[in-house]
């Protein structure tokens, strides 16, 4: 499937170390701001199907709220167990204050 830019809504929606859970092509996909910069990960932890956007964020990391497994928003790595396959990114960018993702 071709990617497309979705809108994402407005970078100043999002505080610092904060996400923000759409919907897009049929996926719930975090925005998360970290340090001021946006990452965009899938919101389904990819240990039992749970949203990551009940969870928390911290620093680059968010920790699932079910068994507690830790993934970098960055980059999709799991970094705590039970967390073992790396969560899909997506591309974001930013054009003004109006926050898109290639999805
Ligand atoms: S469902 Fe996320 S850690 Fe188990």
């Amino acid at each position: 499937m071709p990617k497309e830019l979705i809108e994402a809504g407005n970078s100043n929606e999002i505080k610092l170390g904060k996400m923000k859970r759409i919907e897009a092509k049929g996926k719930g996909i975090l925005i998360c701001n970290v340090d001021g910069d946006f990452y965009a990960v899938d919101d389904m932890c990819t240990h039992e199907d749970s949203s990551l956007y009940l969870g928390c964020m911290k620093g680059d990391l968010v920790q699932c709220s079910l068994h507690g497994a830790k993934f970098s928003v960055i980059t999709g790595e799991p970094k705590e167990e039970p967390g073992e396959i790396p969560l899909n990114t997506y591309e974001v960018i930013l054009e003004g204050e109006k926050i898109f993702v290639k999805v």
